[in-house]
């Protein structure tokens, strides 16, 4: 089955209005919705903020029969080219805030775990040719950076694109995509750019992301039509 998560409400809850067959399940902390969508049947949620919310609603989705995650939601644009408004499909998640480089790991390394998880093509390439199809908007591909930090400052976009070469910062992909990876679950991240992350990203993250929000659930609705048969 297909599952749809968001970090919060304004990321699900347009989706969750045309949820048909809707079940309820609860979990601790979390609700997972089950139904169907645009006719296709899917577990929808949101997760929470976060990297513990996220990798916990992910291992709660996949315990519930999730073959396929795709998670939606917004980001702060660190990619030159990003304004808000625009879209990026993840090509690979990592974790910007990890640090171990004490002990001789390179930034963003969890000891014994991959640097970075790669997202899957076919959801990919089915996540840019919706974000096509949403009028006046830019698509990028990128790496998207996650950590538990709202980033809003020049010095950390700078490190986010020297460093890792991220495209945009949020707080919940790596940590679905690294749960995904344990269970051999292809996923994808699409964010829509609610600001550009540096100063006064606080500010524009609460005029636009509301609105922004909408673009990342229109690609997903668009990914419904034209989704690839599951693996
Ligand atoms: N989500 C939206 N904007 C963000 C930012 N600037 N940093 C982290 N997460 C975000």
């Amino acid at each position: 089955m297909l599952a749809i998560m968001g970090a919060m409400d304004e990321e699900i809850e347009l989706l969750l209005a045309d949820l048909q067959d809707r079940e309820d399940l609860g979990f601790p902390g979390v609700t997972l919705h089950r139904g169907v969508l645009d006719g296709v049947p899917v577990l929808l949620t949101r997760g929470g903020i976060g990297k513990v919310n996220a990798a916990l609603t992910t291992a709660y989705l996949l315990m519930q029969g999730a073959s396929r995650v795709v998670f939606t939601g917004v980001a702060g644009g660190v990619h030159p080219d990003l304004k808000v408004g625009d879209i990026v499909v993840s090509t690979d998640c990592v974790q910007h805030d990890v640090d171990v480089t004490a002990l001789g790991y390179d930034a963003g390394t969890v000891p014994g775990e991959s640097p970075s998880w790669a997202a899957d093509p076919a959801l990919r390439a089915a996540a840019v040719t919706a974000a096509r199809g949403v009028e006046g908007v830019h698509v990028v591909e990128g790496r998207v950076a996650s950590g538990d930090q709202f980033i809003a400052s020049a010095s950390g976009v700078a490190r986010l694109r020297e460093a890792f070469g991220a495209a945009c910062a949020e707080m919940e992909g790596a940590a679905v995509a690294q749960v995904c990876a344990k269970a051999g679950v292809p996923f994808v991240v699409i964010r829509s750019v609610s600001d550009t992350a540096d100063t006064g990203a606080n500010v524009d993250y609460r005029e636009f992301m509301p609105r922004v929000a909408r673009h990342a659930k229109q690609v997903v609705r668009g990914m419904l039509a034209g989704l690839p048969p599951a693996p």
